[in-house]
């Protein structure tokens, strides 16, 4: 079978690199890709962010199944257009990503069916936030509702900051992701993330994973994408483990219930508090760069899987997973998450790929006409690495992590130092 694949990322790279592995697919191309992608797959120009242009290229094609990896293309409803083509895709409809594309409808999702999350309030005008704000004092957190390309959280640690945040996001700066405000109490613990396949009537849960969404060591500085990430995730007990997975099995109930059918992944963002994991978000893809970890510990055939979710066959599936650990190492460059530069040459990807249990994902490369790749983006590689123990995963991937050069590369040394160190190291 051949396959489409939406995005550019990490992520995009990890799963064209579990789809070319199948024996269940034939070509895949991905649009438009990224220098790792290249490699494995057939880049294609495409704009991602018109139904039309992609249902029309699937047909012509001959395309059996086709991947959206990023949010905006199922938020602007492009699964939809392809699944009324009669293409069988992997994505849920514009219905189904409301619950990332906005932070007001997965808040009421939250609350109609008893999902548990941070207290709230949601304003369409500033007068009303402000006055929230005078009677729920800071630490507090200020999002603007629509996507914002991860720029749209602040963590205000003062009421100053607070009113600051609220000001800005009615000023236009996310342009309509702002013209609603949602404001919620600070929830403190370790971070946690659970994706699952579904399939609008079933649903499977994958192996939790954990990001490091702060740019600098010891998790402090601005907000990015995420510098590191592994799974599974040695702090989160059992009984942790079993509430999640009832949330989101939960979410898909009280999707159903709302009509929406909804076929693909589900990204649960968790805190895990005192009273329990509680919910900071959903997303409706995979995680970049949690796809990174997770999918190179899934035995199944991904193909199948994707094929069984867009068809509502998931009924028939059981995930089967590897016991080994996954760490990944985001190497970036300089000035990420604000401007960086791009274009420099970039060694020693052969050596590091060449270690065993050494995966690399492009996240921001291009491959030149020489036959190297250059950096293009911000985060730049995923140094994934597969071992026996938490430590033997870690410190192989920054082994290989020790290989790779580019001007202005840099990285967090601190991956899984926390989680090593023990649930105590987020009591601070
Ligand atoms: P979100 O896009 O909603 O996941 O927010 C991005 C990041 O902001 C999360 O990964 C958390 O680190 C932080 N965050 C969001 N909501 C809260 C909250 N209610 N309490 C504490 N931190 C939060
Ligand atoms: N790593 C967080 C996200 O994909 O949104």
């Amino acid at each position: 079978m051949d396959i489409l694949v939406l995005g550019s990322g990490g992520r995009e790279h990890a799963i064209c690199a579990s789809l070319v592995a199948s024996p269940l697919s034939d070509k895949v191309y991905v649009a438009p890709g990224n220098g790792g992608t290249a490699q494995i797959a057939c880049n294609v120009a495409l704009d991602i962010g018109d139904g039309a242009a992609v249902a029309g290229f699937a047909e012509e094609h001959g395309i059996g199944l086709v991947v959206i990896g990023p949010e905006a293309p199922l938020v602007a409803g492009v699964a939809d257009v392809v699944r009324e083509a009669g293409i069988p895709c992997f994505g849920p409809g514009a219905a189904g990503a409301r619950i990332e594309g906005s932070k007001t409808f997965s808040k009421h999702l939250m609350d109609t069916y008893g999902l548990p999350t941070a207290a709230y309030g949601s304003f369409d005008d500033e007068a009303s936030a402000l006055a929230y704000l005078d009677e729920h004092p800071a630490p507090i957190v200020i999002k603007a509702d629509g996507l914002a390309a991860g720029k749209g959280v602040v963590v205000a640690s003062d009421d100053a900051e607070a009113r600051a945040a609220v000001e800005d996001c009615f000023s236009g700066r996310f342009g309509s992701a702002g013209a609603t405000v949602v404001i919620e109490e600070m929830l403190r613990g370790p971070e946690c993330s659970i994706l699952a396949f579904i399939d609008g009537k079933d649903i499977r849960v994958m192996a939790p994973s954990q990001d490091h969404k702060r740019a600098y060591e010891g998790d402090t500085g601005p907000n990015t994408g995420g510098m590191g990430v592994y799974s599974p995730v040695p702090i989160v007990t059992a009984e942790e483990q079993v509430a999640m997975e009832d949330i989101m099995r939960r979410t898909l109930e009280g999707m159903r219930a709302e009509g929406i059918d909804y076929r693909g992944c589900l990204y649960g963002g968790f805190m895990l508090t005192d009273e329990g994991p509680k919910l900071l978000e959903f997303n409706c893809r995979f995680g970049d760069p949690e796809t990174q970890v997770v999918l190179p510990r899934l035995k199944s055939d991904l193909v199948e899987v994707m094929l069984a979710t867009a068809e509502q066959r998931l009924a028939d599936v059981t995930l089967e997973w590897r016991d080994e650990w996954a760490v990944s190492v985001v190497l970036a460059s300089e000035g990420y998450p604000t401007s960086y530069e791009k274009g420099f040459a970039i060694t020693g990807l052969e050596d590091a790929s060449a270690l065993p249990g050494i995966t690399l994902y492009h996240a921001g490369t291009k491959r030149t006409d020489q036959g190297g790749f250059v950096t293009s983006g911000g985060r730049v590689l995923n140094v994934t690495a597969l071992g026996d123990s938490f430590e033997a995963a870690r410190d192989l991937a920054y082994q290989a992590v020790g290989l790779i050069d580019f001007e202005g590369r840099w990285f967090r040394s601190d991956i899984g130092a926390r989680a090593l160190r023990g649930r105590s190291s987020w009591d601070a």
